[in-house]
């Protein structure tokens, strides 16, 4: 699997950076995968800013900075979207990310990683009436991280060790969601090669 890690915030402080290494970290441990993480700071795109909406626009141009970013989407065949909960949802900066988005990530799954004081379930929940319009698939499990992740995560993306040995603790829900993007992909890459 070419999976690509999505950090959802673009603020000055953020945390949304460590928890993406901490997902990166843990999706090095699947086989035969690649692992990259996609900052939205290295792409200052605008409000969207088309005529026209990207699926429905045969003849779409979109700004430089978007076309960076669509061509580096459409590199991978999975993702992970990290989002903290902004007033009860996902954070803007991610909405508009997402609706650049055409076709990149058509048939694909799409797992969620939410944090925030109370662990970001409506950022998870909104995103997934979203993640349909991309023609996508969700993945049924989800990540939570309640409280302020960095009472709990170092900036390199590590959980303190009392968290991480908890049975049923983040550590383990993330390896499970992982385990299952990567069934996902897995499928998904079959079943679009074989043009089904
Ligand atoms: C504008 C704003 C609104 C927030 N609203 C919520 C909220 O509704 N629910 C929640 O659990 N946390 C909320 N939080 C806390 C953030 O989710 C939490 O601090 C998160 O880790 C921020 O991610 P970031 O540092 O990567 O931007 C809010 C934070 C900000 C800045």
């Amino acid at each position: 699997m070419k999976l690509q890690v999505i950090i959802g915030s673009t603020r000055p402080n953020r945390v949304s950076d460590r928890v993406a290494k901490w997902v990166a970290n843990e999706a090095k441990n699947l086989p035969d995968s690649t692992v990259e993480i996609v900052d939205l700071m290295n792409y200052d795109l605008p409000l969207l800013d088309e005529p026209i909406s990207p699926q429905y626009n045969p003849d779409r141009k979109p700004n430089p900075v978007a076309v960076r970013f669509l061509t580096k989407l459409s590199e991978a065949d999975a993702y992970v979207l990290v989002t903290p909960e902004y007033n009860r949802s996902y954070s803007a900066v991610l909405k508009n990310a997402l609706d650049y988005v055409d076709f990149q990530f058509k048939q694909k799954p799409v797992a969620l990683v939410a944090h925030g004081s109370t662990g970001g379930a409506q950022a998870v929940s909104h995103l997934r009436g979203v993640i349909p319009g991309l023609l996508a698939v969700s993945v049924p499990q989800a990540v939570f991280l309640v409280g302020r992740v960095d009472e709990f995560m170092d900036e390199s993306g590590k959980l303190n060790d009392e968290v991480a040995a908890k049975p049923y603790g983040p550590q383990a829900s993330l390896k499970a969601m992982l385990e299952s993007t990567n069934w996902y992909s897995d499928a998904l890459a079959k079943a679009r090669t074989s043009g089904s």
